[in-house]
């Protein structure tokens, strides 16, 4: 084998990622609503326990490289590129303006942003802590990112409540703190109704995201459904402002199927945001690129959004691993990661024009046909081989994944 000397290594990636082929040009990636998080193209590689890897990237860094992939839309925390002590000061307004500069310049829109209320020491005891002064420290954050959300143009703004709970127990009243930072989200939504009225603009999309465990060692809303059961339980002030932004890899870390779970948000009508990755079930939060490890729970997940019509927002929030340097992050992660996404997407189209899993499904519906008032055991004996089918199915979307459908690729 012939040593790579690091000077030739950059070109040795970018040949072989060409050779993989089955890219779309950055016209095509820009006709999907697909994010590109700033926290996601520039971490570092430090998850816990772990130091950096890669250089440090500023937002005109990323921005004008997720412009050249193709990828329309930028997502941010407040603190991703406003420091902590500027926030709400004219050097934010200075810094919202590069922004929107370097935005304009990518051909790109913001569309979502986010407040950080978990990474400062603030956040101790979560944004909706005992003491008064942190609470209204919150309320002054999320409105401020309201104020950026509207300033860039965005639609939508996420909540990751993921400091509300506790290590040790007993010491918080749950009822208290979920009450608390309801009055939190309230406060965005009311700031945003009188902002969007100044502005001429619609109100923005308020999306909550769980994730069951991280950083807190017990959340207090863990899981979407919980989240669905905070908006309705009559806390809001404006519960039809606030929907979810579920994440694929969160609800698998509690066990859950996340098209399941996308179902339930569907059925709500609460569905308005989608963090898209993957990961491995009852383990942390690892954040892995889109489709490198569940394509077929995948294409299945897409299929049932294209059933309901939700087109996006698909946020890329991924972490690109940390054995990829800067180089890898804009030339192998963001640009593989959407082009797994659009593949998927359009094989769901396939799945769902599929003529055997159409023929399998009507005849599934339609049934044996047994007569009303007919004995358990008839009806089970009348459907018996039409459950087959459940399989049949199951297999035609491995060969639509494969390829296979299209005929046998591998000779024996
Ligand atoms: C954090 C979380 C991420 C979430 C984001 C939005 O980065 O790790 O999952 O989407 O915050 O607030
Ligand atoms: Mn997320
Ligand atoms: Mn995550």
């Amino acid at each position: 084998m012939t040593p790579v000397p690091v000077n030739q290594q950059q070109a040795l990636v970018s040949r072989l990622i060409a050779a993989c082929g089955g890219s779309y040009s950055p016209e095509t990636r820009r006709r999907y609503y697909i994010s590109g998080p700033q926290w996601a193209a520039a971490y570092q590689g430090q998850a816990l326990f772990h130091a950096p890897t890669r250089p440090a990237i500023d937002f005109e860094g990323v921005i004008r490289k997720y412009g050249e992939i193709g990828i329309g839309y930028w997502t941010t925390h407040d603190t991703d590129v406003i420091p902590t002590e500027a926030l709400g000061t004219d050097k934010q307004s200075e810094i919202v303006a590069r922004i929107g500069k370097a935005l304009a310049n990518a051909g790109m829109k913001c569309s979502m942003v986010t407040t950080e209320t978990f990474y400062h020491a603030v956040w101790a005891a979560s944004p909706a802590a005992e003491d008064a002064g942190v609470r209204g420290y919150a309320d002054f954050r999320v409105k401020n990112t309201v104020d950026i959300g509207h300033e860039l143009g965005a639609n939508f703004a996420v909540y990751w409540p993921g400091s509300l709970g506790y290590y040790v127990q007993g010491a918080v009243e749950e009822t208290e703190t979920l009450k608390w930072y309801a009055a939190c989200i309230n406060a965005a939504c009311e700031h945003d109704i009188a902002v969007a009225k100044r502005k001429g603009r619609a109100t923005l999309k308020h999306c909550l995201e769980a994730k069951p465990f991280e950083p807190q060692a017990e959340i207090l809303l863990p899981t979407s459904d919980a989240m669905l059961a905070f908006i309705a339980s009559g806390l809001l002030t404006h519960p039809e402002m606030v929907g979810l932004n579920p994440e694929y890899l969160h609800e698998l870390m509690w066990g859950a199927a996340p098209r399941a779970v996308l179902a339930r948000a569907l059925l709500a009508g609460k569905l308005f945001h989608f963090d898209i990755n993957d990961g491995y079930r009852l383990k942390h939060d690892v954040d892995i690129g889109v489709g490198l490890v569940n394509p077929l729970d995948w294409l299945n997940v897409l299929v049932l959004l294209r059933a309901h019509g939700f087109n996006g927002p698909f946020n890329l929030d991924y972490k690109p691993p940390r054995t990829t340097s800067n180089h890898g992050v804009f030339s192998v992660s963001f640009p593989a990661a959407v082009d797994r996404f659009i593949t998927l997407w359009e094989m769901a189209g396939e799945v769902r024009e599929d003529p055997v899993i159409h023929e399998a499904t009507d005849a599934l519906k339609a049934g044996a046909g047994v007569a009303p008032g007919a004995d358990a055991k008839a009806i089970h004996e009348a459907n018996k081989e039409l459950l087959t089918l459940h399989e049949l199915i199951g297999h035609r979307l491995v060969q639509i994944l494969l390829g296979v459908h299209r005929g046998r690729t591998f000779s024996i």
